[in-house]
């Protein structure tokens, strides 16, 4: 049974990088792995006025994250930390209180930019803020991006061999650690219906 990832895009806007970013990551990804969109565009601005009753995007959300065995977070830098709309989802996941749903939920952080640095600002600021909510995330390879246009064609396609090889390796990675972080919480994933302890 494959692996069910959960993913998140950290832009909302029509022809983001990042999408194009993740598109090209799902096509180069061991295919053990299946990928499902955690949209989070239509959540409202987070309050814990909501936690008493979740409103039905706030549930859509956390249901999302408890049916991945991992999420995979590719995002923007904006003003070198996290954008807005990706911070607020990560809040409504985390409420109600005692109901975290990123608690050792295996997690990989990645993003592109136009610019040298890649995201890396958003994606130490992003660890700090998933360290505090419990979940693992892949350490290594780092994985910070400069956006080339040329490289990357539509539905996923990686003109450069080398940027393509990089992102391959990436996934196999994070497939691997996805295994390791489920292993050690004791629980098989999603998809495994023998696993009596899963989710
Ligand atoms: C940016 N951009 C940007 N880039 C960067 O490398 N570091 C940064 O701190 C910022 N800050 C920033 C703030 C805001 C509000 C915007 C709109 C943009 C540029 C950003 O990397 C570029 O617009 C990307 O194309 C955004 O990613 P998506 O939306 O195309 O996925």
């Amino acid at each position: 049974m494959p692996y069910k990832i959960g993913y998140l895009i950290g832009s909302l806007a029509t022809g983001s990088i990042n999408r194009t970013l993740s598109e090209a990551l799902i096509a180069l990804a061991p295919d053990d792995l299946e990928f499902t969109e955690i949209p989070i565009g239509d959540l409202p601005l987070y309050s814990s006025d909501y936690d008493a009753d979740y409103p039905p995007e706030g549930r859509a959300l956390k249901d999302a994250i408890k049916a991945s065995d991992g999420l995979l977070i590719v995002s923007p830098e904006y003003n070198r930390s996290i954008p807005g709309a990706l911070k607020n989802a990560i809040d409504w996941g985390s409420r109600p209180w005692g109901q975290n749903s990123f608690a050792r939920k295996p997690t990989g952080i990645i993003g592109a930019s136009p610019g040298g640095i890649g995201t890396a600002v958003m994606q130490s600021s992003m660890r700090a803020v998933l360290s505090f909510l419990d979940a693992p995330q892949l350490n290594a390879p780092e994985a910070y991006i400069t956006f080339k246009p040329d490289e990357f064609g539509p539905d996923g396609e990686v003109r450069n061999e080398i940027t393509a090889g990089f992102l391959r390796h990436y996934m196999e990675e994070y497939f691997a650690f996805v295994q390791r972080v489920l292993d050690a919480n004791g629980a098989g994933h999603i998809g495994d219906e023998d696993a009596e302890t899963a989710h």
